[in-house]
């Protein structure tokens, strides 16, 4: 008697994605593939005489799905190279190609405050949304547009950071009072206030310039015996937390703590911040730097996984 067929060929096991690193990126990358099962895919990448960029993907594509790991820095120049490699892998056979930013910049200019200003986080979207098949990052900075989904055409994974952001404080401050610099941050220090059962303050900022911000805080009297961790989603120049800190201070609390989901870094923002007497200066991964204490890649991965795994 002949062994029956069997009726229906096994699923195909999802197979490992083709992960490549925007320069600068590597460290991100590496262990974003280490995570989904794989290791890192090299890149050629220089520059020609003229400023321009050369890059070349040795690996074969062979039909593999793609993830490009990476927060576009500075903002233009990468995100013209994460353009070009897109391309590059859809050219040589990649079906999809997910982009793992961590950081997604441009989403600070959500509005026309002013007529005649571009509105650059609609644009970025326009131009990012016709470069790749789906995006995943970790908390975008929404405030007037309440999802990615309202600018982006391609599907995305918004990754939370406060579950990290509160295991962290947790593990290093004892009895924190969280506050938010501003209205906008409200969102982020109220879910970080609550996975650590501990209160929230938050001020409210008047800026009046790129880097010219002014902080009042509601009276912290009753949290004198806590200490501050000051939690916000981006640290660029540092003046906003800069003058929360001073608020803190001259309100009579200990050195503030300084969390941020981002971490920029423009100008002088770290000595800015010492100076002003932060006790420390922490941030998730989402961007290289030796402040860059919590990790949020883990989730990261889990979010690209889960993207690749639906078919579309
Ligand atoms: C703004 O709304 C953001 O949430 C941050 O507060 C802001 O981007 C921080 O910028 P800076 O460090 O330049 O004050």
């Amino acid at each position: 008697m002949s062994e029956s067929l069997p009726t229906r060929a096994p699923a195909p096991a999802l197979r490992a994605p083709l992960v490549v690193a925007l320069p600068g990126d590597e460290a991100a990358a590496d262990e974003i593939a280490r995570l989904l099962g794989t290791a890192r895919s090299p890149m050629e990448t220089r520059r020609f005489p003229d400023g321009e960029r050369y890059l070349r993907l040795p690996a074969e594509v062979d039909g593999r799905d793609a993830v490009i790991v990476g927060s576009p820095r500075p903002p233009d120049e990468g995100t013209l190279t994460l353009c070009f490699l897109a391309d590059l892998l859809r050219d040589l056979g990649a079906p999809r190609v997910i982009a793992a930013m961590p950081y997604l910049p441009y989403m600070r200019q959500d509005i026309r405050f002013h007529p005649g200003e571009a509105v650059t986080s609609v644009s970025y979207a326009r131009l990012l949304s016709r470069a790749i098949d789906g995006l995943v990052t970790v908390d975008p900075h929404l405030h007037r547009h309440r999802s990615l989904d309202e600018i982006y055409r391609v599907p995305s994974t918004v990754v939370p950071a406060a579950p990290a952001v509160a295991r962290w404080i947790a593990r290093h401050v004892p009895r924190p009072l969280i506050v938010g610099p501003d209205e906008e941050s409200a969102q982020w220090a109220a879910d970080v206030a609550g996975r650590l059962d501990a209160p929230v303050l938050v001020c409210t900022k008047l800026r009046s310039g790129d880097r010219d911000v002014r902080v009042s805080l509601p009276d912290p009297a009753a949290w004198r015996d806590r200490t501050p961790v000051i939690v916000d989603d981006i640290l660029s120049s540092g003046r906003t937390l800069a003058v929360a800190v001073r608020a803190l201070r001259e309100a009579g609390l200990p050195g503030a703590w300084c969390v941020a989901v981002h971490g920029v870094f423009a100008d002088d923002a770290g000595p800015l911040l010492a100076k002003e007497g932060a006790a420390r200066v922490a941030t998730c991964n989402t961007l290289p730097g030796t402040a860059a204490d919590i990790d949020v890649r883990p989730d990261l991965a889990l979010a690209v996984r889960a993207m690749l795994s639906h078919t579309t």
